[in-house]
């Protein structure tokens, strides 16, 4: 065994879309693949809370000395209680800061494999990083297939079936909102339904929450984790700050721990800060500390919420404009407009995709996943709905 057996791993085929776009020289492009907020000037802009933030963090910082394994504590009980609001859970629970929300994944598969955890459940399709994270942790995973974009419904009944073969202690992965890829999230009685179902089947619920605000509303989108998370007497939820407060390279994020009781909870996070230790060691300072300001200010928590509120706003537009292209061959647009948060899914073919991209400059994802905030007004809605008519006649 030598460096020289390894083999080139398959290249990121976003990124691949990514270098195709910057290359394109067509001045009316349209880039539906990108994984980011964007502003109708195609920019993913520091929202103006943030920029606040950080220049009063820049005036006030007396040293950059480690911050703990646990990262900025102050953080993370301000973010729990604003994301969850609900002092009693919180209560049962511990929390460490973590390298944005993919650190928090992959801290919880540590700990959950540490405790014995072999498989996670998971409805197809989802996050494309999801499944690696947890199989290099060597959990295996379980994906029911339970989305149809094509209809625009979760058929939670197949889910709810299918974890009827679930072995107590398994884990169930669940998106809190403005589920990616599809923008389809659970309503509150199949949320209802799933905390039904895990309480009696005694299993874990992972709860994944990388879009709070961006769906129905900040608390709007916290209510079916809730239902969830206090419904379990284990539970995890991981949590990114990097897309609400748009501070995606800062990598912000936290991993909470619920057990039945406080001192449960603080076994638990014991092992995650042993696992952090050995991963990170500490995470990043910046962003927790620039989230960690906002929240401490009711002036600046009110005006992140507010452009929170607006960029929500400009997402909830653009899926009304694309409804209004109704029914267009295979794909029923009015899926769209009830889908929540950045993604949704077209049930496109690999020839539809590559039409679309080579002869009308619009790009996305091989999947059909599709990127509501690349558009940058109703005008380029408007392009795309004709592109498609042309491609799907
Ligand atoms: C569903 C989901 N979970 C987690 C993440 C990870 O977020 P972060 O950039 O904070 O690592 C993403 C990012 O795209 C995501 O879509």
């Amino acid at each position: 065994m030598s460096l020289s057996s390894l083999s080139a791993q398959p290249e990121d085929p976003l990124l691949h879309i990514i270098e195709q776009y910057s290359a394109d020289s067509r001045p009316d492009k349209i880039d539906l693949g990108v994984g980011v907020f964007r502003d109708p000037h195609g920019h993913t802009p520091v929202m103006a809370a943030v920029s606040e933030a950080e220049m009063r963090h820049w005036k006030t910082q007396q040293t950059k000395a480690y911050v703990g394994p646990a990262g900025d504590r102050h953080f993370v009980t301000l973010l729990g209680e604003e994301a969850l609001g609900d002092a009693s859970l919180l209560a049962r629970g511990c929390g460490v800061q973590t390298p944005g929300g993919t650190g928090a994944l992959r801290l919880a598969a540590e700990v959950l494999a540490a405790a014995g955890v072999k498989r996670l459940w998971a409805a197809a399709p989802t996050w494309t990083n999801h499944l690696p994270v947890f199989a290099a942790a060597g959990i295996e995973s379980r994906l029911v297939r339970v989305f149809d974009p094509a209809e625009g419904v979760y058929e939670a009944d197949r889910f709810l079936n299918a974890l009827s073969d679930a072995e107590p202690g398994d884990v169930v992965l669940l998106h809190g909102c403005g589920h990616n890829p599809t923008g389809l999230d659970p309503n509150a009685a199949q949320w209802e339904s799933l905390a039904d179902r895990l309480a009696e089947r005694r299993l874990v619920p992972l709860v994944d929450m990388a879009y709070q605000g961006l769906a129905d509303g900040f608390a709007e989108d916290a209510a079916g984790a809730l239902a969830v998370l206090r419904r379990a007497p284990y539970a995890l939820l991981a949590y990114s700050c990097d897309k609400n407060f748009g501070l995606y390279r800062e990598r912000t994020g936290a991993l909470w721990a619920f057990a039945p009781d406080a001192p449960g909870a603080r076994i638990l996070e014991s092992n995650m800060l042993a696992k952090a230790r050995v991963n990170w060691s500490m995470p990043p300072d910046h962003g927790a500390a620039v989230v960690r300001l906002i929240l401490e200010d009711s002036a600046l928590k009110r005006c992140w919420h507010e452009e929170l509120d607006g960029m929500r706003q400009r997402l909830t537009g653009l899926r009304a404009a694309l409804a209004r292209g109704g029914r267009i061959g295979s794909v029923d647009c009015s899926v769209l407009g009830r889908g929540r948060g950045l993604f949704a899914t077209l049930p496109l073919s690999p020839d539809h995709i590559r039409r679309l991209c080579e002869d009308y400059a619009i790009y996305m994802a091989g999947s059909g996943r599709i990127n509501i905030a690349g558009f940058t007004d109703e005008g380029a809605v408007a392009t795309f709905l004709s592109a498609l008519r042309e491609v799907l006649a």
